[in-house]
């Protein structure tokens, strides 16, 4: 089976260097993809970031000429647009969520309320279209508090607000500035959670739930969790956060309410639920939804997953994920994110990076590229999150002392990474 992956980061590479492993696949085409992905396929010039006609003809035409019958939608904004609607059609799987499903992660206002209707734990809150009502209610608070773009905002759009002056800075920015456009026409306010971050990744089928292995990603640009926030600089998985009957606890009030609320209104999810949680004294809450495989957690998940990733897809379109055969290897994955200097501000791009073949040839270790070209035989960084450095151990201190020291090998002008990843759950 030929197979589209559309996207471009560490986590499309990941996906593709799984899908690459099973015995049904056939050629594999990234759109975009990376330097890292046209060494396991080919990159073809489809960028998926806007859904409009000449997109969804493009990709028609692509996938009926190279007989292409899986489509895998990695990034949220395509979905979010409906993308996954307009590319269905019979012979053809496409793996992601149709819009009104996407919404979850597209429309923080509105999962908010299907969460409350459905008596899943989350973050007290409150919507605002009107400015003015904003700020009236923030200056009516003192406490601290969360304030969120409603639409998608590439990760940057929540502030986490120590004090309501910090909160009206926020809202001003959002609404009157306007930094993420449309997607700020409407802020969510919300208590701030206290308590460890856990990311609950699971495939739906529309009936069936099949929850992945947990994982810890870890946001903030420094070491420590110090800094501004970030697309995520590392990830682990298994977490010792998480066993099982916490798992099946989140799966009972969270993953199973909102499926079933969504199909209540005719909407069948298939794809990946991703519930971004916080671990709070007063039990498991919801931070966010994605609609989608997260980024680094799924490079960490993919080093360990035992089974055939394409029929685990198909299954999933095809509503049999009962069917499926998954396990894990039981060792820790510890994935370190190599970013550009400056990031998560500006940074330079173009940079030649050395080392790969060294770090390659590691036990244990996959180097997946995030925002990297290849040009003339040479990698050049091309992104802010430049590598996704994987390494596999019999704990997370191996793990993260594999991936540190393949880490060691790589070198990019101005590249750094975080060296303590996995730290909250790591002894001193
Ligand atoms: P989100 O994109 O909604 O997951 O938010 C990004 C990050 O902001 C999360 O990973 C948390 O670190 C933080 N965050 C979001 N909502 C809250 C909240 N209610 N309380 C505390 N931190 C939050
Ligand atoms: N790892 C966070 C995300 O994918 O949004």
């Amino acid at each position: 089976m030929n197979i589209l992956i559309l996207g471009s980061g560490g986590r499309e590479h990941a996906l593709g260097w799984k899908l690459k492993q099973s015995k049904r696949c056939g050629k594999l085409f990234f759109g975009p993809g990376n330097g890292g992905t046209a060494s396991i396929g080919e990159n073809i010039a489809i960028d998926p970031e806007t859904v409009n006609t000449k997109l969804v003809d493009q990709i028609d035409y692509f996938c009926r000429h190279n007989q292409v019958e899986m489509v895998v939608i990695g990034p949220e904004d395509p979905l979010a647009q409906g993308l996954a609607d307009r590319l269905a059609q019979p012979g053809r799987y496409v793996f992601g969520p149709v819009k009104a499903a996407a919404r979850l992660e597209g429309d923080k206002a509105w999962a908010k309320q299907l969460m409350r209707a459905a008596s899943v734990p989350t973050a007290e809150a409150r919507a605002f279209s009107d400015y003015d009502a904003a700020v009236t209610y923030i200056e009516s608070r003192e406490t601290s508090m969360v304030v969120k773009a409603s639409g998608l905002a590439k990760g940057k759009g929540v502030s986490v607000c120590d004090s309501p002056a910090e909160a009206l800075e926020a809202v001003k920015r959002i609404m009157k500035d306007r930094e993420f456009g449309a997607a700020g026409d409407t802020v969510v306010i919300e208590e701030k959670l206290l308590g460890q971050e856990l990311s609950v990744l699971a495939l739906v089928d529309g009936r069936n739930i099949f929850v992945l292995d947990p994982a810890q990603d870890h946001k903030q640009v420094g070491e420590g969790d110090k800094g501004p926030n970030t697309g995520g600089m590392g990830a682990y998985s298994p977490t010792p956060l998480c066993d099982d009957e916490l798992m099946t606890t989140i799966q009972r009030e969270v993953l199973v309410p909102v499926v079933d609320a969504l199909r209540r209104d005719d909407v069948v999810f298939q794809g990946v639920l991703y519930a971004g949680m916080m671990l709070t004294t007063g039990g498991p809450r919801v931070l966010e939804f994605n609609t989608r495989f997260g980024d680094p957690e799924t490079q960490a998940l993919m080093m360990r997953l035992r089974g055939d990733l394409l029929e685990i897809m198909i299954a999933t379109c095809e509503g049999r994920l009962d069917e499926v055969d998954l396990s894990w290897d039981p060792r820790c994955c510890c994935c370190v994110v190599m970013a550009s200097g400056g990031y998560p501000g500006a940074y330079a791009k173009g940079k030649p990076i050395a080392g790969l073949d060294e770090a390659a040839k590691l036990a244990d270790v996959q180097v997946f590229h995030a925002g990297t070209k290849a040009d003339k035989g040479q990698v050049l960084t091309a992104g802010g999150r430049v590598l996704n450095v994987c390494a596999l151990g019999k704990d997370l201190q191996e793990a993260q002392r594999k991936a540190n020291a393949a880490c060691e090998t790589i070198h990019f002008e101005g590249g750094f990474y975080r060296h303590d990843i996995g730290f909250r759950v790591m002894k001193a």
